[in-house]
């Protein structure tokens, strides 16, 4: 059926896809955020995603959520945006971040999709250096 499609959608994605609420807790982790992360998916659950950035994201993140439920005005929604990342051993790295909003029974919710750049920066590094 239409859930185990869903599941499997999200069991192979090959990018980070997490779902928070309106408080920024999350709801959902792909394996995907486990493997990019170093935590396991109880480790996700019932925390706030600002754990998973350092600061001054991780400060600011609930006023970023805030913001944009007071006023409605888009920062990172339907744009997009480079921003760093914190793994469990506490090294930082450079991903692309997409968000989108849904809603189930009139609650607001995020899922946000994160690419991992820090291969790409590499490369672009490396060939910066051989020039
Ligand atoms: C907004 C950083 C992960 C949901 C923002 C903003 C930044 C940011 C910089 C915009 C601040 C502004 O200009 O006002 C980060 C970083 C993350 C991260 C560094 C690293 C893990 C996530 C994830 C989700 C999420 C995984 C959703 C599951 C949101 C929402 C907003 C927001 C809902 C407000 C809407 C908007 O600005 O369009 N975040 N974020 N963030 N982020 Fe995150």
């Amino acid at each position: 059926g239409q859930a185990s499609k869903l599941r499997a959608i999200l069991q192979s994605a090959l990018d980070a896809i997490i779902t928070i609420d309106s408080r920024g807790v999350i709801t959902t982790v792909n394996p995907a955020a486990e493997k990019l992360f170093g935590y396991e998916q109880s480790a996700f659950l019932g925390r706030n995603v600002n754990f998973l950035m350092p600061e001054p994201y991780h400060r600011e993140h609930d006023g970023y959520i805030n913001n944009y439920l007071a006023t409605g005005r888009r920062k990172i929604i339907g744009i997009g945006r480079e921003v760093t990342g914190r793994r469990r051993d506490g090294s930082t790295f450079p991903m692309h971040l997409a968000v989108s909003e849904f809603q189930i029974d009139g609650e607001r919710h995020f899922t946000g999709i994160i690419h991992d750049l820090s291969a790409h920066k590499a490369t672009e590094r490396a060939l910066r250096q051989a020039q």
